[in-house]
């Protein structure tokens, strides 16, 4: 309690003298953009809002609902028949702090990370329905600014107006090593590095070639090639970035 309330205060304090804006934060998956997005929000008291978590919600929904077909199509019509079902809430873990995604009431957060929502995500995400539904309703989280949202589409369809944009990307080797490593970490022993490494490139084959807001960098972000760098220095680095921003 103690600690919550000299938190408020000292982001009170830290953000007396500057404006309050959206940071979006795009790239490729498994970059590391939500690790750095969420720790950017803690540390200047904003919202944070992991987007990506949305579409894997409603593709968890398919896959409990009978709407992934076979080949891992979707059955697209009853999805979108379906849609107003799905409830994607954000809460927060009173023990540990960490943002947790809730599908119609029920925390799903580790099961959208397994490899059989990673596995159908891209194609859930291409379906325009989908898109719409879950865009206007991360408009309608960014209404009062003070957020930090990752995804692909943040600084190019959801807030184009954004004042800070940062487009952030890896090597897909880099990428899938992290990935891999994360779920063996998790305790999943039947996964393969190969396997996650064809997973990582097709799904950025699917992000970037969709007709429906593909991944692209928006002409006004600011680039990050995380490949060498550690946790510690991509932290400053977005820090610093902010810091510029806001004072200006
Ligand atoms: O960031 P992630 O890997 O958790 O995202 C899961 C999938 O959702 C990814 O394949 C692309 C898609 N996605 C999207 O199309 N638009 C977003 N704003 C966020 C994610």
């Amino acid at each position: 309690m103690v600690r919550c309330v000299s938190m408020a205060i000292n982001h009170y304090l830290f953000n007396m003298e500057r404006k309050r804006i959206i940071i979006a934060i795009d790239g490729f998956s498994s970059t590391g953009k939500s690790t750095m997005a969420k720790a950017l929000a803690r540390r200047i008291g904003y919202a944070y809002i992991d987007t990506g978590a949305m579409y894997r919600a409603v593709t968890l929904y398919c896959l409990e609902n009978g709407l992934v077909n076979d080949d891992g199509t979707i059955k697209e019509e009853e999805l979108v028949a379906r849609l107003g079902d799905i409830k994607i809430t954000f809460g927060v873990d009173a023990a540990t702090g960490q943002s947790q995604t809730y599908l119609n009431g029920r925390c799903v957060e580790c099961e959208i990370r397994d490899m059989r929502v990673s596995a159908v995500v891209s194609q859930v995400a291409k379906i325009p329905a989908v898109r719409r539904a879950l865009v206007a309703q991360q408009q309608a989280m960014g209404r009062e600014k003070g957020i930090v949202m990752d995804g692909r589409d943040i600084g190019t369809v959801v807030f184009p107006e954004a004042e800070m944009k940062v487009y952030v990307t890896a090597s897909a080797e880099t990428r899938a090593r992290r990935r891999y490593d994360e779920l063996v970490a998790k305790g999943d022993t039947a996964v393969t590095y190969e396997e996650v490494l064809h997973n990582v490139t097709e799904r950025d084959r699917i992000d970037t070639t969709r007709a429906e807001s593909p991944l692209r960098k928006a002409d006004d972000a600011y680039t990050l090639d995380n490949s060498h760098m550690t946790i510690e220095e991509q932290d400053r680095w977005l820090m610093d970035l902010y810091d510029q921003i806001t004072r200006g």
